[in-house]
């Protein structure tokens, strides 16, 4: 039987792609979501991908929701940190919620998330960490002060705890997507999209969740076990780091 794999935010989007892909490596995939039961039930039924409820920014569900999987599944071994929002606004509009919702969910959700998971793969002496920042993270962006943060803070994340998952095999990387296809970003206004969008695009389109994806199977398998504490860039060349 194939290893258990977790994606969080897995219904819908990357998370979805990544969830699908792993099931057909032939992970045993479990998704969560957050709020949106209609789109979760139809993506589970469609996949027969078994779908959990809770929000990533609250330890406690964390702890309880990982409990759930694995009674059903067994012991997670591949935990794919995927889960995220934005909230965007110019810095001197932004609120205090905005920033706490941004930063509990994309940042401290990670905690969250891997933290109860942390003693198992160790006692084990294996375990994939695979977490979804951005290129936002990596470059900035006017109007993502929260988000960009917390997305920088994932890869911060990722370099330490890389160090201290070295020896007992378990590996902690982070992919920053550019601009992927997903109805967040399909949503755009059209000329806002093909105007301002794609010129700062050399390959000149989005990506697309598939893509980002086949990294998580990479990341995910035996295969990868030298890369550790990695940053990995797919955003078509917008920004060569
Ligand atoms: N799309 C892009 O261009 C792009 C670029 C760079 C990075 N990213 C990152 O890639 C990841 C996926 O993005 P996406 O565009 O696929 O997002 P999306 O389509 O908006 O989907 C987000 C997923 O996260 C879940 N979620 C949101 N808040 C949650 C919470 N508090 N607890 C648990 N689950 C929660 C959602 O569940 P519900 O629907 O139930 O709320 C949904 O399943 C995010 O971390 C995002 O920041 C995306």
């Amino acid at each position: 039987m194939g290893r258990v794999a977790l994606v969080t935010g897995g219904s819908r989007g990357i998370g979805a792609a990544i969830a699908i892909a792993l099931k057909k490596a032939r992970y045993r995939v479990a998704a969560s979501y957050c709020g949106g039961d209609e789109v979760a039930a139809r993506f589970s039924a469609d996949n027969d991908i078994p779908i959990y409820r809770w929000d990533v920014s609250d330890y406690e569900t964390c702890v309880a929701g990982i409990a759930k999987v694995e009674a059903d599944l067994g012991p997670v071994e591949i935990l794919v940190n995927n889960a995220g929002i934005t909230r965007d606004a110019m810095f001197h509009k932004m609120t205090v919620e905005q920033w706490k919702e941004v930063v509990d969910t994309n940042l401290s959700g990670v905690f969250n998330m891997t933290h109860p998971l942390w003693p198992g793969m160790r006692e084990r002496k294996f375990g994939r960490v695979i977490n979804i920042s951005s290129i936002n993270g990596q470059k900035g962006q006017a109007g993502q002060v929260n988000y960009s943060a917390a997305k920088a803070g994932d890869i911060g994340f990722t370099k330490a705890l890389a160090l201290e998952g070295a020896r007992v095999g378990i590996t902690v990387n982070v992919i920053c997507p550019g601009y992927t296809g997903t109805e967040m970003v399909r949503a755009m206004d059209e000329t806002v999209l093909k105007e301002r969008v794609l010129p700062q695009i050399p390959v000149g389109r989005l990506g697309e969740p598939e893509e980002i994806a086949r990294i998580v199977v990479f990341l995910a398998s035996d295969d990868s076990g030298f890369i550790t504490g990695s940053t990995i860039t797919a955003n078509g060349g917008q920004y060569i780091v």
